[in-house]
């Protein structure tokens, strides 16, 4: 067995928790709106044709902002389609996902939807194959109370009320060529700054999140940043990230290490925001929205025949995730959270079906996915403020990000004592060892008088394993003994390739 040693102390105070850390994405692609969260002939849906039973799972997910509607589908919408009459919404080509789009699902759905699921709304605007005066009619429409053509047309349309959106991404992946409309970071950075100045004259309380790039393997990483920020400093409160990670040639060592690359990208990014701050001798700081991030097997997907046709809804990139997974979407979990003083939104792509922590069958039932699990379980434990944690752990080689630590954590405490959860302390970790337990020594001197409520642990002999069908609770937290503390210090035992969840409490 490896050993390892951890300290947590309040002093190593990162940032509050942001609650938009726990966000994820609704984009019409494949089946993640039609028959994901929405199917009117399922058995349990409910008066708008919401399934009920996806909605419960996207409640005990915690996710608590959703980005929509897309994703490249963005890039082609006209949101003017997807209003008004269901009979009489038109029938689009999608050509993001060669697909069609009946629009049978459009905004005041989703509003409902979101209201259902208790979410907040991060709403995208089309700037690939559209511009200002389309994203600010959009604004009007879901945002003015009443009495101009447009929020009168919300009015008629059934929402009496606004939508009140306070986020809004300013196109997506704009760097990248196979968006419908790609541009070249000066154009687009033109265009963000007139599109963000036109929607705070509407409204200068708005959220606005510039494109970042689409991965940080983009050869313009960096520069696109820069120069995009050039544009729409004063405009915008965040810059996006984007990341997808897979297991590549057998490689699991690098893969589990992920969440390095992750850190990594986030630091880059920051670095690039704060350049530009310092040449503009700004006060004001640009954080960042890393508002797609997940396991992605996208060589497989790239290696797929595309198929001939334009479907409604096919099945696209409905990965099944394993144990594997499930350990690095709990390790970039736990990098989001250490960023917590920039990172203050994030969103899991996506959340049903599509590269997504809850599946669905058209007519059939729903189920968690192996990574619904850390999420639910950050979401739900990691509250109130990040604190640093100090680990002294074993390392490993791996062949794509050199000699990374082989347990990785962070820490939440909060730190108001009122309410059933004050005090507690949480404390995130994986153990990436593919064959290794790690005895880890936690040094809670820092917080006298706590005591372990439960240590959670997700790890399975069979790392291939996977939540299915017909098992869907293969995998799923277990309860793991927990020791006493002694003279300040709790021991613990992490699996090899384990997520885990400590939760202590002061006594009494
Ligand atoms: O989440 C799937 C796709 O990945 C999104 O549409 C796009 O923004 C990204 O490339």
């Amino acid at each position: 067995m490896l050993s390892a040693t951890l300290a947590v102390d309040p002093a190593f105070r990162v940032a509050d928790v942001s609650h938009r850390l726990f966000g994820s994405f609704v984009e019409h692609m494949g089946r993640c709106v039609y028959t994901g969260i929405f199917e009117p002939d399922h058995p349990q849906a409910d008066e708008d044709g919401l399934r009920r039973d996806v909605l419960a799972l996207v409640r005990e997910l915690g996710v608590t902002t959703i980005r929509y509607p897309g994703g490249n589908f963005v890039s082609g919408f006209r949101w003017e389609d997807s209003v008004g009459p269901a009979a009489d919404r038109p029938t689009r080509l999608d050509l993001a996902w060669h697909s069609t789009e009946t629009n049978a699902f459009g905004l005041h759905e989703f509003a409902r939807w979101a209201d259902k699921a208790g979410v907040e709304t991060m709403m995208a605007v089309n700037l690939g194959t559209r511009g200002v005066k389309e994203a600010v009619d959009l604004l009007e429409y879901c945002n003015h109370p009443r009495g101009t053509a447009l929020s009168d047309r919300r009015v008629a349309n059934g929402a009496k009320d606004p939508f009140g959106i306070r986020m809004w991404c300013l196109g997506n992946e704009m760097d990248g060529p196979w968006q419908t409309g790609h541009k070249t970071a000066e154009e687009y950075g033109r265009l963000a700054a007139e599109t963000a100045r036109a929607m705070r004259m509407v409204d200068p309380g708005l959220e606005l999140v510039a494109c970042g790039s689409s991965s940080s393997a983009m050869p313009t990483f960096g520069s696109w940043e820069a120069t995009v920020l050039e544009h729409v400093y004063d405009q915008v409160d965040y810059i996006s990230c984007h990341a997808y990670y897979e297991e590549l040639d057998g490689d699991l060592a690098s893969f589990l290490a992920s969440p390095a690359d992750m850190d990594h990208f986030i630091e880059a990014v920051v670095a690039t925001a704060d350049h530009v701050r310092a040449k503009r001798r700004a006060t004001k700081r640009i954080n960042l929205s890393f508002d797609e991030w997940n396991v992605w097997y996208l060589s497989r997907y790239r290696t797929q025949d595309p198929g001939d046709g334009w479907p409604v809804a096919p099945r696209v990139i409905e990965d099944q995730y394993n144990v594997a997974d499930a350990i690095v979407v709990g390790g970039l979990l736990i990098s989001l959270l250490r960023h917590s003083d920039r990172v203050t939104a994030a969103c899991l792509a996506q959340l049903v079906n599509v590269i997504a922590p809850i599946r669905s069958e058209p007519g059939g039932p729903a189920w968690r996915q192996t990574i619904f699990h850390p999420f639910a379980q950050a979401a739900r434990y990691a509250r109130g403020t990040v604190l640093r944690t100090e680990a002294s752990t074993p390392t490993y080689e791996t062949a794509r990000y050199g000699e990374v630590p082989v347990i990785d954590t962070v820490a939440t405490h909060i730190t108001d004592s009122d309410g059933p959860d004050g005090g507690e302390l949480t404390i995130l970790a994986v153990n990436r060892h593919t064959t290794d337990a790690v005895e880890l020594a936690i040094d809670l001197r820092a917080f006298p008088g706590y005591m372990p409520v439960e240590h959670t642990v997700l790890a399975d002999p069979e790392i291939r394993a996977a939540n299915t069908l017909h098992h869907p609770d293969r995998v799923r937290p277990r309860a793991a003994p927990t020791g006493p503390v002694t003279d300040g210090h709790l021991t613990v035992t992490l699996r090899p390739i384990s997520w885990n969840v400590i939760r202590l409490r002061p006594a009494g």
